[in-house]
């Protein structure tokens, strides 16, 4: 059946909730979720993120070029919806019932109750529609420990995503673990 070409995005499976912290010139900090994003180079890492131009975190990021993304897990569903709903708080860590920890590289803290935490120094945006499209450039990555692994399926196996529906209703990400049979003559480096 065709639907409306405008609820494509409802036609696309969902992708992972993430919070965007920032701070800003006058150290405030700032949380917002997120969920049209993606890894979209390895070597340099870089993320893209696609943000309405009318969002403080798109503001602070273009004023002080960097953003820590957080990655929550289900536990957090309550403060991730929230979080989208909060206007420029004194304090939107203690809002939110969450820990601001100093990252490595950059001044926007991490977020002690997230399972990973990907510290980002903006690259580079395109105009993107209704939204732009931020890239940021990874400085700094902190997983959980207990959810490091040497073998990269298994920790990403290891993630408990919150996925996106739509509004207020998301979905865990957890699922049947799959391995596809492996060609016989792999010449192609296409090892993803
Ligand atoms: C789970 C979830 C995902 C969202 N994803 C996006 C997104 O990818 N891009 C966007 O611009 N807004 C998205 N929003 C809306 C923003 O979070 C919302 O505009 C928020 O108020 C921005 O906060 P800020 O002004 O503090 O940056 C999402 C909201 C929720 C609840």
């Amino acid at each position: 059946m065709q639907i409306n070409t405008v609820r494509t995005l409802y036609a696309t499976p969902p992708t992972a909730a993430i919070l965007i912290s920032t701070i800003d010139k006058n150290n405030r900090n700032n949380i917002a979720p997120f969920a049209w994003w993606n890894v979209v180079s390895k070597d340099p890492p870089l993320i893209a993120v696609s943000l309405k131009p009318t969002t403080h975190t798109y503001r602070i990021i273009k004023e002080q070029a960097e953003f820590t993304i957080g990655v929550p897990d289900p536990g957090l569903l309550d403060a991730v919806y929230l979080s989208a709903h909060l206007d420029r708080e004194p304090d939107e860590f203690a809002k939110l019932g969450l820990t601001a920890v100093s990252a490595l590289q950059i001044s926007a803290p991490k977020i002690k109750e997230c399972q990973v935490n990907i510290e980002c120094r903006f690259r580079n945006e395109f105009e993107c529609g209704d939204h732009i499209l931020v890239i940021g450039e990874v400085v700094a990555v902190d997983v959980r420990d207990d959810l490091v692994h040497e073998d990269d399926a298994v920790m990403r196996k290891n993630l408990k995503p919150l996925g996106h529906l739509s509004g207020n209703k998301f979905i865990t990400m957890e699922g049947v673990n799959l391995e596809a049979s492996k060609p016989q003559a792999d010449n192609k480096s296409g090892k993803e």
